[in-house]
Order: structure tokens, then C-alpha cells, then sequence
């Protein structure tokens, strides 16, 4: 591959990218790499979002926030609307998600409801919205799941079946809508520093117990998954599809 051939992979100059959970943490940083390389991104989340806005403000392409709660159907066609009135989709990031850390025997209706609902029934209705014009385009879908869903975590029950379910979308996409030339992988994070983190972070034994899983001995940033969602998004992985590719520091594989 040539650098003329090399650069061209890694831009999205004319794409709209849609990606949720753009409010902060990954999601946010999702959206800065793909603005820095040009995309048109279109951000749903149900925080406020200014902080993105100004993040994207000075960079190539642009950035449209969205209120949405993506657990509401309405609110979820409105989105991908709104991305598909820029004339095409070409990327879907399914960023957005919530942890409920419950022991089993209290893991009851709300914390296993809420998980289903944001970590897996929302990416598939955003897909099943989006997936039309995906095909127009031969797009490019990539979930953020967790490496949760293939290592064991105790009392998070929901968040693990559901990024475990994630994945198991993620290779289901891949194998219906390849043939329209639709790609579709996902990145499992370890440890990522970010508002979800942050309680875990900030404490002292935690935050050395968390390092001293991965063998890189030091916790994640929110960039260094944006980096592997842009890679997969674009044509430098053009003959990866069904992947999940863990960004954890060598954590969920090396002892
Ligand atoms: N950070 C990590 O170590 C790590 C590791 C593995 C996987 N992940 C995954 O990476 C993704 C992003 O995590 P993060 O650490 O960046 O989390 P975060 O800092 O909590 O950011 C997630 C964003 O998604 C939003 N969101 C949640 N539920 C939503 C809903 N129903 N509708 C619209 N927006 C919603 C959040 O808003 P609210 O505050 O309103 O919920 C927040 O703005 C998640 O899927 C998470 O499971 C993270």
C-alpha cells in the first residue's frame, strides 16, 4: 500500500459517521478522531453535550449533537434520521452504555432491565434503523462492548450478558449484512479512564489493583480506543468483519 493509499484509509472526508454516548468518555473521544479526519459526526446522548462541541470545534469536520436517549425507539429513528438528512451513513458507533454492580440475588428487574435496554436492545435498534442506508454506502458498524463479556466479573451479571449478547450481535451483523459490503466489529476495553471509571480511578487500592491486571502495568485512555474504532471504521481494516478486538492493555489475555 502506498502513503497516497494509507492516508486515503485512514480518512472519512465526506462520511457522517453516528455515533451515541458522545457526551464524554469514549463516546467523546470517538468523535474527535473522526472529525479530526474529516467525518461529519452526528453525536446522540441525553447528557448535555457542549463539551464535545467545543472539542470538535477547531477540527476538519464537523459535529451535530443530538438529544436522544437511545433506550427510547422514537427518540433512536429521530437520530438516525438526523444523520441520514446529510444525504448518507456510512459508520455506526454504538458507544453508550451503563454498569449496574449488583450482587446476584438482588440483580433483580431494574439493574438486569436497564443493562438489556442501553447495553444491547439500543445498538440493535440503532443498526436496524440505520442498516438500509448502510447498504447503500457498504458502511462500517462498530459496537463498543467490553472485555467483560468474555472474562468473568463477579456481581455484574447484566453488564457481562450484555456485552457478551454485543458481541454476538456484532458477528450476526457481520454475517447478514456482508454481503452488501457491510462490515461489522466491535472493541472490548479494559480498563479506560473515563466518568464511568472515575469512582474506581480515584480510589487509591482500586486504581493499583485495576493497573496491575494489564500487562502494560497501567491503566487506559479514551483515545486509545477511539484509535482501534477508527482503524476498524475505515478501509485500513477493509477485509476485517465479525471481529472483537480487546483494547485492554493485555489484560483479559496474558498472565
Ligand atoms: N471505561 C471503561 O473502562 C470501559 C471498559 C469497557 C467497556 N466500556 C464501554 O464503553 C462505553 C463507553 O463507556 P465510558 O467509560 O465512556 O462511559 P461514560 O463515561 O459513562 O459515557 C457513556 C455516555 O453514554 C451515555 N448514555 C448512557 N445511557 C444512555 C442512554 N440511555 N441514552 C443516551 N446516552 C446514554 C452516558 O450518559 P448518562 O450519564 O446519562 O448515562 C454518557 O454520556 C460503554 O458502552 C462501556 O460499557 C467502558
Amino acid at each position: 500500500m502506498t502513503t497516497r493509499e494509507t492516508a486515503s484509509a485512514l480518512s472519512f472526508a465526506g462520511d457522517t459517521v453516528l455515533i451515541t454516548g458522545t457526551a464524554r468518555g469514549i463516546g467523546r473521544a470517538c468523535a474527535v478522531r473522526f472529525a479530526e479526519r474529516g467525518a461529519t459526526v452526528v453525536g446522540g446522548d441525553r447528557l448535555d453535550q457542549s463539551e464535545t462541541v467545543g472539542a470538535c470545534a477547531e477540527l476538519t469536520g464537523d459535529f451535530e449533537p443530538v438529544d436522544a436517549d437511545v433506550t427510547d425507539p422514537a427518540a433512536v429513528a429521530a437520530l438516525v434520521e438526523h444523520a441520514a438528512d446529510t444525504g448518507r451513513i456510512d459508520v455506526v458507533v454504538n458507544v453508550a452504555g451503563i454498569v449496574a454492580r449488583e450482587p446476584i440475588e438482588t440483580h433483580d428487574g431494574e439493574p438486569w432491565a436497564r443493562s438489556m435496554d442501553v447495553n444491547l436492545t439500543a445498538p440493535f435498534r440503532i443498526v436496524r434503523e440505520a442498516a438500509p442506508h448502510l447498504r447503500e454506502t457498504s458502511g462500517t458498524i462498530v459496537n463498543v462492548s467490553s472485555i467483560y463479556g468474555q472474562i468473568g466479573a463477579a456481581e455484574r451479571a447484566g453488564y457481562a450478558s450484555t456485552k457478551a449478547g454485543l458481541d454476538g450481535l456484532t458477528r450476526a451483523l457481520a454475517a447478514e449484512l456482508g454481503t452488501d459490503g457491510v462490515r461489522a466489529n466491535a472493541v472490548a476495553p479494559g480498563f479506560i479512564e473515563t466518568p464511568m471509571t472515575a469512582p474506581y480511578a480515584e480510589d487509591d487500592a482500586a486504581r493499583e489493583r485495576f493497573r496491575g491486571l494489564a500487562a502494560l502495568d497501567r491503566l487506559g485512555e479514551p483515545t486509545e480506543v477511539a484509535s482501534v474504532v477508527t482503524f476498524l471504521a475505515g478501509d485500513a481494516a477493509s477485509f476485517v468483519t465479525g471481529e472483537t478486538v480487546l483494547v485492554d492493555g493485555g489484560r483479559a489475555t496474558v498472565e
